[in-house]
Formats: structure tokens, sequence, C-alpha cells
């Protein structure tokens, strides 16, 4: 393989993809690229989104030449991956809730979907669930407070406690002992802004809790899909906004990756 990994998300989000990414493949050159000018993409209308991440992506793929595009957000790749498979000649791997492995482990049968709104009621979604969750349980909890959040933190802005919670309750509620169905014990972070904040998720938890993502596979996925990950160093750590983002080159900076360039988006 040449040229590097390309990271794709709304926001910071695929920040947390690109960590599990550099746990597994250390030296493997690594570009990101986030449509922060139509965040969050959870609150958007299908049509008008889907045609948005094939422009971004095609524009970053021509812009930093990867060998592989992840789509390291749950809500553009539950809508969206055919259409970038169809314009794209490199492999796209996607990201979409982590369901299968949080059935494996869930003792209680009972599951917690922490999402975007968009994410909870995907038709893919569904059939994750039908296929592979269908003797559980699964409370869904469109979380999109959670993403600005995210973002906040990013920035350098301490997430709101108070906001959290009330994003949250309806997780916590159906976590409780005394809930009317047996109480949950596992929680997928559908939406690749929420690992970030996972030391407050598992503070605020009333109960302990199995927390799930779906970093590990698509690292393994990545893997699979091209034949060895090379370090290129003409084009590793290169970021790509499509709106100014001085805030976050602090919290980019973190993760490995250079002050943002502009994307020209032409749609
Ligand atoms: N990070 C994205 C995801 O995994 C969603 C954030 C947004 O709503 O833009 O779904």
């Amino acid at each position: 393989m040449k040229g590097p990994v390309l990271i794709f998300d709304s926001g910071v989000g695929g920040l947390s993809v690109a960590q599990s990414l550099r746990q597994h493949y250390p030296d493997a050159a690594m570009c990101y690229a986030c449509d922060n000018a139509w965040l969050p993409y959870g609150l958007r209308e299908d049509t008008a989104l889907t045609n948005r991440i094939v422009a971004v992506c095609c524009a970053a793929v021509e812009a930093c030449q990867p060998s592989v595009l992840v789509v390291a957000c749950n809500t553009a790749s539950t809508l969206a991956l055919e259409n970038l498979r169809a314009r794209l000649a490199i492999p796209v791997v996607g990201t979409v809730p982590a369901i299968k492995p949080a059935a494996a482990i869930s003792q209680t049968r009972h599951i917690g979907l922490l999402a975007t709104k968009a994410t909870v009621g995907r038709p893919y979604t569904q059939r994750l669930i039908d296929s592979f969750a269908s003797d559980c349980i699964i409370t869904r909890v469109a979380a999109d407070a959670l993403v600005v959040e995210a973002e906040a933190y990013l920035a350098g802005i301490t997430p709101n406690i108070g906001r959290m919670q009330a994003a949250l309750a309806p997780l916590w509620q159906a976590a409780a002992p005394l809930s009317a169905n047996v109480p949950l014990d596992t929680v997928v972070l559908g939406c690749t802004h929420f690992p970030l904040l996972k030391p407050w998720l598992t503070q605020l938890a009333p109960v302990p809790l199995h927390w799930v993502d779906s970093g590990d596979a698509i690292a393994r996925r990545v893997a699979q899909v091209v034949d060895g990950l090379n370090h290129s160093e003409q084009q590793d750590g290169r970021c790509f906004t499509t709106a100014p983002a001085t805030n976050l080159t602090a919290g980019l900076a973190r993760y490995g990756f250079q002050t943002p360039q502009l994307l020209p988006i032409t749609s």
C-alpha cells in the first residue's frame, strides 16, 4: 500500500477511530478529514446529507490520495456507504453500531444503543439488531447533545455535566435495578464522538456497565482490505476541514494531526 489511511467524520469523532488505528498500526500514515461546516450530521435530512458526504469524501480523497477511506461516522455509514463505494475506486470501510459484539457479552440480554437521532432510527441499524440481537431488548437513546459536548471537549472546554446527564437520563433509567424491564448491562457507543467522553460516561453511570465501540473492529477490517500499512512521510498527519477550525488545532495535534487545511467543496 502506498497512500495513507484517510479517516472521515462530520467532526472530531473520527479521532476516537484514529486512536484505535494507531494502537493497532503505530507506523501507518494517516490523514483526517471532517465536514465541520455541516456538523452535526445526526439532525440532517437524508438525501441532502448523502450528496454532501459523497462530495466531501471525493474532495478529501482527491486531496490526499489514500489507499483506503475509513468512514469514521455511524451517521454517515448507515446512510451512504453504497453511494461512496459506487463513486470511489479505493476500499471504503464503514463504522456501524457494534450491536454484534454487545450481544455477545450482554448477560441480561438488554442493551443500550447510544447514538445520534439519525442512527438510532435507520433501517441499517434495525437490520443489525434483527441479525445479531433479536433475543435482546434494545433501549435506543438519541443523544445528539453529546456530539456538541465532545466537540467542545476537543476545543479545550470541559463537558457540561448537566447537559450530559439530561441526554443520558433514559439510559440510566434502563440500567436501574428497578426499571420496568430487566436492567441493561451493556451500552453500544454508536457514535464515534462518544468514546471521547468515556471518562465522564463511566463516572456518571449509576451502575457499572460494559461499553462497546467499533474502534477495534474497524482496525481489523482496515488490515483485511489493504495489503500492508506503510508510513508515507509526505501525507502523514495531514488534516482537512470544510470550515475554519482554529479552535481545534491543539486538540487535533494531540491526536497527531497538523493544522487543518480548507477542503474545496463545490456542492
Ligand atoms: N460522529 C458521528 C457518528 O458516528 C456523528 C456526529 C454528528 O451528528 O455529526 O455518528
